[in-house]
């Protein structure tokens, strides 16, 4: 039985307090049988995916987890081909150019990803031989692999009994379950966490806890969706509680979001006669770090008056501020940048790259800074 314990006081509690009918406990092995089946005629065909009874590509498998660790599928789906293409083995990324790596890696965001990916493929191929570890404990000591993706990675590239829980899996368990605790709290996520453990299938022949895990995310995603899931036709409606309940919606208890503060910067458009507009290097460390950017100030909380940035430019000149701001989200902060344009008639500090807008393409520009090039652009048009 599943997490027998937890299920028997849940039900207790809600037939005393609401007189709620309620679905029998998941039995594991008929979840099991029935997802499974569900998933071999209705999971995505997602393009780092192998066929049923096909020898997932361990390379290929962690590729494509370190790539949907903070980007959504369908933006995956648009770039791991062509990632693939240029860097077809663990050993063709770890002998690559790290400009190169973060250059194909445009469009996926968070570049420290592709910094560790690149220093994961050295040590994979340095340290061990070409070969991933099997084992969860093995693949979080390398770096970018945290414990989601090094459960993903066992169970799908090694069928190890492993669990990768992320907010699909979550939603799918607190929603069988019914678990009414906020996801607020580390102990309801251990939780839900521990019931997922109770349902993934041991890597014998045919238990599949890699095709598990996908079908738990398969489901999340495309049936037991956040809002108005389809549970007409949910392969685990029967065992589902909060389906039972009539309420699916309900769970899982969300933690309240908090604000994204808002950060200001200015952002220094100097452009060359020849049409060059300077760019330089972002710090190794932190945000976007070794990413190109078109210079800027520090992205604080407090609003720059226009004459102290002008003393914080890159080079002297007559900075003269252009009509609009450019915003862009990040995950813990939300930044406006006000842009200062400038004609520059010398070279620039020293070691400064001068790139026109129509060869920005070359260089890894995060989002932020091709947000800068269009509002100059639709200025000057
Ligand atoms: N999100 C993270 N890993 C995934 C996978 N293997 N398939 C679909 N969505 C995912």
């Amino acid at each position: 039985m599943v997490g027998l314990g937890d299920d028997a006081k849940i039900t207790r509690h809600q037939e005393q307090s609401d007189k709620m009918p309620t679905a029998k406990p998941p039995d594991p092995i008929s979840v099991r049988r029935r997802l499974l089946r569900w998933y071999d005629a209705c999971g995505r065909d997602l393009p780092w995916r192998v066929g049923k009874g096909e020898k997932a590509d361990p390379y290929r498998v962690w590729l494509s987890e370190i790539m949907l660790q903070q980007t959504t599928v369908a933006t995956v789906s648009t770039y791991y081909d062509k990632f693939v293409a240029r860097f077809p083995t663990v050993q063709a990324l770890a002998r690559a150019d790290l400009d190169k790596v973060l250059h194909t890696w445009q469009g996926l965001g968070y570049y420290a990803r592709a910094r560790n990916l690149h220093k994961c493929a050295g040590l994979v191929v340095d340290d061990l031989g070409g070969n991933f570890p099997e084992t969860e404990e093995a693949l979080k000591k390398l770096p970018g692999i945290g414990d989601y993706t090094a459960a993903a990675i066992a169970a799908i590239a090694f069928q190890r009994k492993a669990t990768p829980v992320d907010g699909n899996i979550e939603r799918v368990t607190a929603r069988l379950h019914a678990v009414s605790d906020s996801l607020a709290q580390t102990k309801t996520k251990k939780r839900l966490y521990n019931l997922a453990a109770k349902l993934t299938p041991t890597s014998r022949p045919n238990g599949r806890p890699g095709d598990f895990a996908q079908a738990l995310m398969d489901l999340g995603a495309t049936v037991c969706t956040p809002k108005k899931p389809d549970c007409g036709v949910c392969p685990l409606k029967s065992a589902c509680r909060a389906g039972t309940k009539g309420d699916p919606e309900r769970y899982p208890v969300k933690a309240p979001k908090k604000p994204r503060p808002l950060r200001h910067g200015i952002v220094f458009w100097a452009v060359r006669g020849d049409g060059g507009v300077l760019l330089r290097r972002r710090p190794e460390k932190g945000l976007l770090g070794g990413m190109m950017e078109i210079p800027s100030t520090d992205w604080r909380e407090k609003r720059w008056g226009l004459s102290e940035a002008t003393v914080a430019a890159p080079v002297a000149a007559k900075w003269r501020p252009l009509d609009g701001v450019v915003r862009h989200t990040f995950t813990h902060f939300q930044l406006e940048l006000t842009v200062m344009a400038a004609e520059i008639n010398h070279r620039g500090p020293k070691g400064s790259l001068w790139c026109p807008p129509s060869k920005f393409s070359d260089h890894a520009l995060p989002t932020v800074m091709k947000k800068v090039a269009r509002l100059v652009r639709d200025y000057s048009s």
